[in-house]
């Protein structure tokens, strides 16, 4: 029986008990479609760090990246500066696995669930692919004469031929694996960043017209982007951008398709140690009270069987999460589901 090593960060808040319910989701799933599922629990987090001063021991790095999946709760603490957390565990595992990308669905389930007028399942499914190793994040810059009058802070966009080029690759197989429109939209703000999307936009025509000439360019501005999202999200297809457009569009994005309850996305080494998460925050307020949605957990872990090859059982996942949503819950939203998070966690391992 093929079995798969994944390792498992809970994090902080609800993050743990999100997890609990993928991971109920993906036991059943494995035993019905006979594989295995060995886990390997990481206490990663607010609390380990308030009680050892250490975020990310490179100890575990090590460990982590010979996993070939890591499913992650959420990482963020409200006794903990902004910033530590997120640069020290989240971003610190993005680059150093060398997740590059960073590939979130945007797909509507139920149209109870959309908060746009008027749309509905087939209107809202596309897939954002973000560039997730460069751009903003890498921390490149600096200050000059700090806490002076005159005081300068730069912050640079980082962007490698070869980390766009990579990117753009992956965008591209998304887009002919999907076979919806074949059409990939290129994101960017060629009108005022005519250095790195300049970039950009040469090498997405460049690998297009020679290795994709069956998927369609497309290309937008970002502030444009923003707006087709809300008016006419039945445009997309697959979106390809850098990593701080990514993060804002994204955001945008779980909101069209029902919220941070049901958004999931995936931090993707093609050829290394992956790490699938919930999108939305450590929701500390709901800690323990068994009111989150797991749902985009589910979906993490969804996502994460799709990644390591077992497609039939993470199509049967969404199956159920589809289910599930149209006939279940009565809101996406944590407090409001109708339901506990286990129950609804039972309701989707039942239904596969
Ligand atoms: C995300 C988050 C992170 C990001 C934060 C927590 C650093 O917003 O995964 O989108 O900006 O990438
Ligand atoms: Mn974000």
């Amino acid at each position: 029986m093929k079995s798969y090593e994944i390792a498992v960060i809970g994090g902080d808040g609800t993050g743990p008990e999100v997890v609990r319910e993928a991971i109920k989701v993906l036991d059943a799933a494995s035993k019905k479609f006979g594989f295995k599922l060995n886990y390997t629990d990481y206490d990663l987090g607010g609390d380990r760090y308030l009680r050892t001063n250490e975020a990310l021991p490179d100890s575990v790095v090590e460990e982590l990246r010979k996993f070939p999946a890591i499913l992650l709760g959420a990482i963020g603490h409200p006794d903990v500066k902004p910033g530590i957390l997120e640069k020290g565990i989240l971003l610190r595992l993005r680059f150093e696995l060398e997740q590059y990308i960073n590939l979130r669905p945007v797909k509507l389930y139920d149209e109870r669930f959309c908060p746009l007028k008027d749309k509905k399942p087939e209107h809202v499914d596309f897939v954002v692919v973000r560039e997730n190793n460069e751009g903003l994040y890498t921390g490149s810059g600096g200050f000059v004469f700090k806490g002076t009058p005159n005081e300068i802070a730069i912050q640079e966009s980082v962007n490698t031929r070869r980390g766009v080029e990579r990117c753009l690759r992956f965008a591209f197989e998304v887009a002919k694996k999907r076979n919806k429109d074949n059409k990939l939209t290129l994101c960017g703000k060629t009108n005022v960043l005519t250095y790195a999307f300049d970039l950009w936009e040469r090498a997405f025509h460049e690998v297009g017209k020679k290795d994709y000439p069956t998927i369609q360019r497309d290309y937008a501005h970002v502030d444009a982007t923003t707006m087709w999202f809300v008016k006419n999200p039945e445009w997309f297809d697959v979106i390809v951008t850098d990593n701080m457009f990514g993060d804002i569009i994204t955001d945008l994005g779980a909101m069209v398709q029902g919220g941070m309850g049901i958004a999931a996305g995936g931090n993707i080494n093609p050829e290394g140690a992956s790490m699938f998460e919930p999108i939305g925050g450590s929701a500390p307020k709901y800690t323990g009270q068994g009111v989150i949605n797991p749902l985009a957990a589910i979906c993490a872990g969804q996502m994460m069987l799709d990644f390591l090859g077992e497609t039939e059982a993470a199509q049967s996942i969404e199956k159920s999460v589809i289910q599930v949503t149209r006939e279940k819950v009565k809101s996406l939203a944590a407090g409001k589901l109708g339901y506990s998070t286990s129950e609804v966690g039972d309701f989707v391992a039942a239904g596969l």
